[in-house]
């Protein structure tokens, strides 16, 4: 049987980091066109990487929910029994996933702890702050920037996403409000393969008609529940 889990914003939560779209969420706060564009980028780089500094030390400080470490101990489990594939897609770029443990794990909208070079393509880790630091190691130009994808940017290792989907048993959307594509899609594209599929959210949105099972709640009351009835 194989797995494919995305995750979204609200997996994070109960560790103490805003989603987007609740009351007084991210983008209420800020303007999307203001730190999350290319465009946004080119005019004020420093005020880019000033809103994504901030967001990496609030995730230094949190740390993994039960809901993390959950989906890594079914993963585990998965691997150590041979039952078939698991792959997790996270929306997100904290490293919460990594910190408890999940290994097959793609951040589809980039991570908070690297950064590339728009000069040279250098690639590499940053823990430490952008914003009036940009200097390339490798070419020694101002022309580093955050490892995320800004809207109007495609999303990382779709193609490897989409052979997931076509090949899973099982799709479980957790802590995501389905608004953004193409993660949105990605429950249709497992509908439409024959998988089961399941929504683990704090509230029922419009996507979830399309969802096989919804299990409403918190993710770290459901996802340890849900993960242990797997586990057998
Ligand atoms: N348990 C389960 N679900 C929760 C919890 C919780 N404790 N808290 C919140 N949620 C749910 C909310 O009900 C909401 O449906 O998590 C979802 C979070 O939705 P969004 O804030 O829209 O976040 P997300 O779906 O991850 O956004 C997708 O949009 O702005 C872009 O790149 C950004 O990756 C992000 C993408
Ligand atoms: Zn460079």
């Amino acid at each position: 049987m194989n797995i494919v889990i995305l995750t979204g914003a609200g997996i994070s939560a109960e560790s103490g980091l805003e989603t987007f779209r609740a009351e007084a969420g991210l983008w209420d706060g800020y303007q999307i066109e203001d730190v999350c564009t290319p465009g946004a980028f080119a005019r004020a780089p420093d005020r880019v990487c000033q809103f994504y500094d901030e967001r990496k030390l609030l995730a230094t400080q949190a740390q993994p929910n039960a809901a993390h470490l959950a989906l890594a101990d079914l993963e585990g489990f998965w691997q150590e029994h041979r039952r078939g594939d698991f792959l997790l897609v996270t929306q997100n770029v904290d490293d919460l996933h990594e910190r408890a443990g999940s290994h097959n794990l793609i951040h589809m909208h980039g991570a908070l702890n690297s950064t590339y070079c728009i000069d040279c393509g250098y690639h590499g880790p940053r823990f430490n702050a952008l914003e009036d630091d940009r200097e390339c190691p490798s070419c020694g130009r101002d022309m580093l920037r955050p490892d995320i994808v800004f809207f109007g940017e495609t999303p990382r290792s779709l193609p490897k996403i989409y052979e997931a989907l076509r090949a899973c048993d099982v799709f479980v959307a957790i802590g995501t409000s389905g608004q953004v594509y193409p993660a949105a899609d990605f429950v249709q594209m497992a509908n439409s393969f024959g998988a089961r599929t399941v929504l683990v959210n704090l509230e029922l949105h419009g996507g979830g008609a399309v969802f096989d099972d919804c299990q409403i709640g918190n993710a770290t009351d459901v996802v340890p529940r849900w993960a242990a009835g797997m586990m057998i």
